[in-house]
């Protein structure tokens, strides 16, 4: 088991001294090379447990275990460390750096990682673009790039540090159809390397096209389907 969630409550204060529980009692297990999808309505939790998954939040109570391991008592250097080791970031905006060209955005998370020499950097970059088919465009500045090319840039970016989960929320969101498909197909690609691929996605075509997927029903759980 790569992740495992149990018990996983979280608590917000509201702003009132009132307390809302987006998640309640999460339970959430899944496998290395695992494809799935989290879906429900807006605004019930799913980029809170996104971001315990990739350790960005903590959990109020209840246990996370990243492979095998509790994360509890984790400093916040080894989480950052964990961030970037193991989990790749896309989002439903690109939030790629303006007017920097491609090279550049692709090489910030390896700017994070100690084992990556500067001179690697070229083969790591090269190597996630053409996992998606964006090798061409490494000296394009991103600002003259469409949404679709964007996001899939943002892959890349999530790719080169070659983590072994990737976490997508949301990544299609604001995509025509056909720029869906391919994102979509972009990250099924990314099987054949093994990856563990969680996605947030409002579209049910989707997420019935993963092999497991979680729904968010009232009471801040999850009821788990494999298709
Ligand atoms: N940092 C925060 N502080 C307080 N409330 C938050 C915070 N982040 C999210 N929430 C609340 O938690 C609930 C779930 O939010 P979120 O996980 O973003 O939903 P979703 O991604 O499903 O749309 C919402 O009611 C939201 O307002
Ligand atoms: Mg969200």
């Amino acid at each position: 088991m790569i992740i495992e969630l149990r018990g996983v409550k979280k608590e917000y204060n509201d702003g009132k001294n009132k307390k809302i529980s987006p998640l309640n009692d999460i339970n959430f297990c899944v496998d290395k090379g695992d494809f799935v999808a989290i879906t429900g309505p807006s605004g019930i939790g799913k980029t809170t447990l996104l971001n315990i998954i990739g350790c960005i939040d903590t959990v109020t109570s209840g246990q996370y275990f990243l492979n095998g391991k509790s994360i509890e008592n984790y400093t916040e250097k080894k989480k950052a460390f964990v961030r970037n080791k193991y989990f790749g970031y896309v989002l439903q905006s690109d939030g790629l750096i303006p007017y920097r060209n491609v090279y550049d955005n692709v090489s910030v998370p390896l700017m994070f990682n100690k084992d990556v020499k500067r001179r690697e950097y070229k083969e790591k970059i090269e190597k996630a673009l053409t996992a998606v088919n964006m090798e061409n465009y490494i000296h394009r500045n991103v600002n003259e790039l469409s949404g679709g090319e964007k996001q899939r840039i943002s892959i890349a970016r999530a790719m080169v540090n070659d983590p072994d989960i990737i976490l997508a929320d949301e990544p299609t969101g604001s995509l025509d159809v056909d720029n869906k498909e391919m994102i979509v197909e972009n990250l099924f690609n990314l099987r054949k390397n093994g990856k563990t691929v969680i996605i947030v996605t409002h579209d049910l075509d989707i997420a019935a096209r993963f092999d497991l997927q979680y729904t968010f029903v009232p009471g801040g759980i999850l009821k788990r389907k494999e298709n």
